[in-house]
């Protein structure tokens, strides 16, 4: 089996477990799950639950524990980009190939399916502390990605971010966006995946620095793909930073210079992978692939 065909076998295997920890469309807040499964359903990568899955398998995780903790990843980084693309902030109207889902349910459902998603999320890991047997890493997990969403994570970098506006930031301060704004989320989903292997300290403190990396290497790009690929391909508008004279390392560094960082980055990650495991393993070839990835 060739790497796009495994990659393949896993998202569709994300995609089934997502699935099922949709709600149903029911009552007369039907119109709220309408909005939910719209966004959730419209085919994103599904890298969080992904990589959050290597990451338990690699520290040796076994059974469905980590199936809720998938779900609700996923459905926090969607709410992410649900509130990102609203007229407040990046006003965009095309995600995953589609209408938006404010352009689509009005823009206060857009604003409530957000806020239900992320609502749902801790929902879902809530009732796994119910339904599922204890286990003292079901708490960790579950602190890290409140933590990693929050006002130390993705929404204190989504903050400066909007915050910045059109001003011209330094690279320092772009890089701290992106930590947060985007690496956070990446990180919430590999420690959990540790942490839910009962992976030790040392190792789940290493996880945190390889996806540290991944994370900015994922939004520099991001950014790039902005500039050089199409709406069709990304399934999102292209040239939105540009629309928003937004700052970004392609708009600081240029082009090129932007590649060679995602390269950089992701070659100090793979390199602290290789001291866990070995380079056949499908995350180390996940990050390969992600460093010249057109969408
Ligand atoms: C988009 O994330 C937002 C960023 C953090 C750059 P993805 O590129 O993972 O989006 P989907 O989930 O595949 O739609
Ligand atoms: C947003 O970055 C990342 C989030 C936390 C939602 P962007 O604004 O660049 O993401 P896209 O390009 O809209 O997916
Ligand atoms: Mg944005
Ligand atoms: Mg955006
Ligand atoms: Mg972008």
């Amino acid at each position: 089996m060739n790497f796009k065909e495994e990659l393949q076998i896993r998202t569709k295997f994300a995609e089934d477990i997502i699935a099922g920890y949709l709600p149903k469309e029911e009552k007369y807040q039907k119109t709220i799950m309408e909005a939910m499964n719209y966004s959730m359903k419209s085919g994103g990568k599904r890298l969080r639950p992904i990589m959050m899955k290597e990451c338990f398998g690699i520290f040796g995780g076994k059974g469905d524990i980590i199936y809720p903790f998938m779900a609700a990843i996923e459905m926090i980084h969607t709410y992410s980009l649900v509130h990102d693309d609203l007229p407040a902030m990046d006003n965009d109207e095309y995600r995953r190939g589609r209408k938006t889902t404010h352009v689509v349910f009005g823009e206060d459902m857009g604003i409530l399916a957000g806020d239900a998603l992320l609502n749902y999320a801790f929902e879902t890991i809530g009732k796994a502390f119910i339904e599922k047997p204890y286990r003292e890493s079901m708490g960790k997990a579950f602190a890290l990605l409140a933590e990693k969403a929050g006002i130390y994570g993705m929404i204190g970098g989504q903050t400066v971010d909007v915050s910045a506006g059109t001003e011209e930031i330094t690279i320092d301060k772009l890089t701290y966006i992106y930590e947060l704004k985007t690496g956070a989320l990446l990180e919430a989903a590999m420690m959990a995946g540790a942490v839910l292997a009962d992976a030790s300290e040392e190792q789940i403190i290493m996880v945190e620095k390889i996806a540290h990396d991944i994370g900015i290497a994922f939004q520099i790009q991001d950014d790039i793909l902005d500039v050089t690929s199409t709406t069709k391909i990304l399934g999102k508008p292209v040239h939105s930073d540009e629309k928003n004279r937004k700052t970004t390392y392609v708009s600081i560094i240029g082009l090129e210079k932007a590649k060679e960082e995602v390269r950089n980055l992701s070659q100090k990650a793979l390199s602290r992978l290789e001291t866990i495991i070995h380079k056949e393993v499908f995350l180390y070839r996940l990050i390969q692939y992600l460093i010249d990835r057109e969408k």
